[in-house]
């Protein structure tokens, strides 16, 4: 199945056409949707979008890295009362993460936002949708930690998705260490002069991977620079199928079945 792990499509920039963008998606196979949270301000018109089309819209619950603000601890306690809730909706925790790229004045914070995030993957069990710039050697000690402090022997492995993954091959290859995550592979993959496309061939199965647009952002050629939509995925799958030498067709089968797994509350 073509699934778009990572889409936002609840934003103000789908406002007025968010039913045409569904149906566009879903004339091109695409049989889900994922939707991470950003901020306290979109959970509402997150779930909203979502409960009007069950069984293709799912929603996740997180607090984004660049949304931190001042409040961030209140944030992050409201957000987990949803989690309590029986019946909650949420098919993960996400997006969280560390973005160092243009903004450090939160370097400890995003870190403990993060750790405490990890921790509800742990105590509610749902896999995690991580974000990542400029900041691989933080987040993985920050997993490290994590992960020695809070994993039991019965555990499964810490699942989750690396999202827009388009780092080295020793970073992809850092990252896969993590053996219940996949990485997120969108629109980059398909810009000119990238080296992801080498990057993935030499260190990254297509077991380890899942498809993404992270709309309404980073469209893939040939619609780069415009809004970004999940029907675009295609794109994303018709370049991994290239690169990979296998059928489009296969390409949807492994990376849908990737996020199934690492996402089982969609299933
Ligand atoms: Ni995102």
């Amino acid at each position: 199945m073509c699934i778009d792990t990572h889409s936002h499509l609840y934003g103000e920039e789908f406002a007025t056409d968010i039913e045409e963008v569904l149906e566009r998606a879903r004339d091109a196979g695409i049989g889900k949707i994922f939707l991470p949270n950003i901020n306290a301000a979109s959970i509402e018109p997150m779930l909203s979008l979502a409960g009007k089309h069950p069984g293709f819209l799912y929603p996740m619950i997180g607090l984004h890295p660049e949304d931190l603000g001042d409040n961030w601890r209140e944030v992050l306690a409201a957000m987990e009362q949803r989690l309590k809730e029986p019946g909650h909706p949420y098919i993960g925790v996400g997006e969280v993460g560390l973005d160092y790229y243009w903004d450090r004045s939160q370097y400890a914070e995003q870190q403990e936002a993060l750790a405490i995030q990890v921790e509800w993957a742990y105590r509610y069990h749902l896999p995690l949708m991580i974000h990542c710039r400029s900041a691989q050697r933080e987040l993985v000690e920050v997993l490290k930690a994590q992960i020695r402090k809070l994993a039991t022997p019965e555990d499964p492995p810490l699942r989750g998705v690396f999202h827009c993954f388009s780092g080295s091959e020793e970073q992809a290859r850092e990252l896969l260490t993590f053996e219940g995550f996949k990485l997120g592979i969108g629109g980059v993959v398909t810009f000119k002069n990238c080296r992801l496309p080498e990057v993935l061939r030499k260190a990254v199965p297509l077991q380890r991977l899942v498809l993404e647009t992270d709309a309404p952002y980073l469209a893939p050629v040939p619609y780069r620079g415009k809004r970004n939509e999940s029907a675009y995925v295609t794109a994303v799958a018709k370049k991994l199928s290239a690169i990979y030498g296998v059928e489009v067709a296969q390409v949807y089968e492994i990376t849908g079945k990737n996020a199934l797994e690492t996402f089982p509350r969609a299933l």
